[in-house]
């Protein structure tokens, strides 16, 4: 389940404030698991408050929690609750003019609200370690990325652009009832040197190495893959690089557990790939958290990851106007090692 009222108020105790306007689509999604483009929501020390407009509204009171009070409104609405409160918790993603016209609302004269407080830190921080429900939700959005690499693999043809081949996975994804995580990049040949290359109407042809990086969506919840397969045949120099970069993979992951400190094993990494003689072919960081944004915390930075996490390990090579490999799983952090949600198959692919 989503956060219940309880878990909410958790928010006011942690940021040390006596109410919450919680408006970014995003943390929305985290306190209820309902998605909508309009909405706010007041957390007071009485209960959590959501408000929207008639285009919501019915839902909303179907798929919301009945703990939470439901009612037709909006920012200005939550903000006639939170005026009752001295210090109230925002987020630094709220839209300027939305803060402006919050701030408004809440200075009304003979109001006791004196003060906003960032608390974009604290939901950053309980977002980024996993319930037992948010891990269901990306598990399943895993279990219909990694179908969707099975299926895709027959569309692999002679003369199939990389707009075209993208296409379809995204509609094996749909078709699943998933929405996606991202848009999906497809780099064929020499354009998988460019990381997050921007699919194009590049031909298939014998040689090239596909690189796929591609994610679903459900209830909220991201999930993210690269795999890179080969077309019809492959050369010495491109197989060992692949090999290179599986066992970059493979190490990241063994690495990763509770307490370890995510920018050690990125160093580590990034020795590797010196090591092999990659060290100005490995561009990118190791990965990212990963939950109800695509991109989000934890990053391999000095901070000890923690158990409930889920991160990406996705190292890659990338060799200008000629090709790139990138590999790409999605774990979530155990107290001694890691379970990794990403089930397809790594070892090199060649489609004939
Ligand atoms: N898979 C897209 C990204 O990690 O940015
Ligand atoms: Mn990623």
């Amino acid at each position: 389940m989503p956060l219940n009222v309880d878990e909410c108020r958790r928010i006011l105790d942690l940021a040390k404030v006596d109410g919450a306007l919680v408006f970014t689509d995003s943390n929305r999604i985290y306190l209820t698991g309902y998605a909508s483009t309009q909405a706010a929501i007041a957390i007071t020390k009485e209960g959590a408050f959501y408000f929207t407009d008639k285009r919501y509204l019915s839902e909303a009171g179907e798929r919301i929690s009945s703990d939470y009070t439901i009612g037709e409104g909006s920012i200005e609405q939550a903000c006639k609750l939170l005026k009752r409160c001295a210090r109230v918790g925002v987020e630094m993603e709220m839209p300027h003019n939305t803060y402006h016209r919050a701030l408004g609302y809440m200075h009304k004269p003979g109001t006791v609200f004196g003060a906003v407080k960032d608390i974009s830190g604290v939901l950053c921080k309980m977002r980024s370690v996993k319930s037992a429900y948010e891990i269901e939700c990306i598990k399943n959005a895993q279990a219909i990325t990694d179908a969707a690499f099975t299926e895709i693999l027959p569309f692999i043809k002679e003369g199939v652009t990389e707009t075209q081949l993208a296409a379809r996975l995204e509609y094996i994804i749909k078709s699943k009832g998933a929405g996606l995580a991202f848009d999906t990049i497809m780099a064929f040949g020499e354009n998988g040197a460019k990381p997050h290359a921007h699919h194009s109407d590049r031909e298939l042809k014998e040689g090239d190495l596909v690189t796929m990086d591609f994610g679903a969506r459900w209830n909220g919840y991201c999930s993210d893959m690269t795999r890179t397969v080969a077309y019809k045949s492959i050369d010495g120099r491109k197989a060992e690089a692949y090999n290179t970069v599986l066992q970059a993979n493979i190490r990241g992951i063994s690495a990763l557990h509770a307490g370890v400190i995510g920018a050690e094993v990125q160093a580590d990494i990034q020795k590797f790939f010196s090591d092999c003689g990659m060290d100005k072919n490995f561009t990118h960081s190791l990965g990212h958290g990963v939950g109800i944004d695509i991109h989000e915390e934890p990053y391999y930075n000095a901070e000890p990851l923690r158990a409930g996490q889920v991160i990406t390990v996705e190292p890659g090579v990338y060799f200008d106007g000629s090709f790139g490999i990138r590999i790409e799983d999605m774990v979530k952090i155990t107290q001694d090692g890691v379970d990794n949600l990403t089930k397809s198959d790594k070892s090199l692919i060649i489609i004939k």
